[in-house]
């Protein structure tokens, strides 16, 4: 066990039990959501692993040595902590920034510019931004920054208290893509700290649900789903995520269309808008002669440009938000519904198109979801699905 929990709890003086009987084991790789109500908790479960804070009861262990024994230098090599709302230090360069922490860790300053280097490789910027400040570079840019320093001194434990709570849901969205990736890439083990129920679900392995200083319910996103503990849980989880609960249906892959409209970028703006009034529709995705996606265009683009482009390859949109059929639905909603695309292309392992989403689909499911159980029980009695809700729950 990586780390363990047990039995914590905090009273500050003259006041009640803040956090009362909290328990969690954690194994190396998993990633753990902290969610519940302002002051249920979590902040003051974070500051304890960290030692910032010490329990009235309880003890914490990690790889089954008590950190209340443990030298602090040696906690900070294992822990980091992304502390509620803080962003990069604007009097520090990029590369001081990011090597904060390895240098408060004493890393050699040969260690300390290869470790910046790497962190910058794994965000895709260029090492040029090193010695830059954060002002000089964009927002966008300075949040990825903000996610490797806090991989950069290379503890086993990542600890982030809210640490996208201030973003909007876009870059929030490539922000969560991105800590997942880089989570599961580097082995690490994050416990995250959230409001919001579609990060948690996305992130997490596990889950764990707070209010008021108690541990309601610790759970893996999907038992979270489909077995809710209580009114305060199904409330959290809202009843727009029903749609989640239903096993059947899971993947991309289960509701993608699988024959969409493509073009190749050598034809032209007029064959383009030729095959969108055939097939009826108002957008087409470009793709190569062997079917690897290369990008999309719609009407507006043809119709602003088609006077001084000649080919689809010339305007095309070559930015394109894609899922693998593998991909979670419940993923997927969110992102066509938070980012208002009307369809996302499907690909494969080398981006080859193989169908697409369109919102119209998603429409039936989640109109499945919240009618279904209705629906199952006149249309197909067979399946067993009316006996019970919660058949098919535990296969
Ligand atoms: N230093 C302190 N002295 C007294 N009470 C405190 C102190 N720090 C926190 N508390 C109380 O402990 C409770 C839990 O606080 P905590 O910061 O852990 O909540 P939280 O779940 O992180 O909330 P939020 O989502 O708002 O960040 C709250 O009622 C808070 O008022
Ligand atoms: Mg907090």
């Amino acid at each position: 066990m990586l780390l363990k929990m047990e039995h914590l709890s905090k009273v500050y003086p003259g006041k009640k039990e803040v956090l009362s009987d909290f328990n969690l084991d954690v194994n190396k790789g998993e990633f753990i959501c902290l969610i519940g109500t302002s002051g249920s908790g979590k902040t003051t479960v974070m500051r304890m692993i960290n030692r910032m804070l010490n329990q009235t009861e309880g003890s914490i262990l990690i790889n089954d040595e008590d950190i209340s024994k443990m030298d602090p230098v040696k906690l900070r090599r294992k822990i980091g902590y992304v502390i509620q709302n803080v962003g990069l230090m604007p009097h520090m360069t990029i590369r001081e920034n990011i090597t904060l922490v390895p240098k408060l860790l004493k890393w050699s300053e040969d260690k300390r510019n290869e470790r910046a280097k790497e962190m910058l490789k794994l965000v895709e910027m260029p090492e040029e931004m090193l010695d830059r400040y954060p002002s000089e570079l964009s927002g966008g840019q300075q949040q990825r920054i903000g996610v490797v320093r806090a991989l950069a001194a290379d503890q086993d434990i990542i600890l982030m208290d809210e640490p996208f709570g201030a973003l909007d849901p876009i870059t929030r969205d490539s922000l969560q893509t991105l800590v997942k990736d880089l989570q599961v890439r580097l082995n690490k083990t994050f416990i995250f700290v959230t409001h919001d129920m579609d990060e948690a679900l996305r992130l997490a392995t596990r889950i764990v649900i707070m209010s008021h200083g108690k541990q309601v319910q610790t759970d893996s996103p999907d038992n979270i789903l489909r077995h809710p503990a209580n009114e305060f849980v199904k409330e959290l989880i809202g009843k727009d995520r029903l749609i989640q609960a239903r096993p059947s249906i899971t993947t991309v892959g289960q509701i993608m269309l699988k024959d969409p409209v493509a073009i190749t970028p050598g034809k032209s703006l007029i064959q383009a808008i030729q095959l969108m009034h055939d097939r009826r529709v108002d957008s087409l995705l470009v793709t190569d002669d062997a079917g690897i996606l290369k990008g999309r265009i719609d009407v507006e683009s043809v119709d602003y440009s088609f006077n001084t482009a000649t080919s689809v390859g010339d305007i095309m949109d070559t930015d394109v938000f894609t899922v693998d059929s593998d991909s979670l639905i419940r993923d997927t909603v969110g992102r066509i519904l938070k980012r208002g695309f009307k369809n996302i292309p499907v690909v494969d392992d080398n981006h080859k198109l193989v169908g697409i989403v369109t919102r119209a689909a998603l429409v039936d499911i989640v109109y499945d979801a919240l009618y279904g159980e209705a629906h199952a029980e006149q249309n197909h009695p067979s399946t067993g699905t009316s006996d019970s809700k919660k058949v098919g729950d535990d296969e």
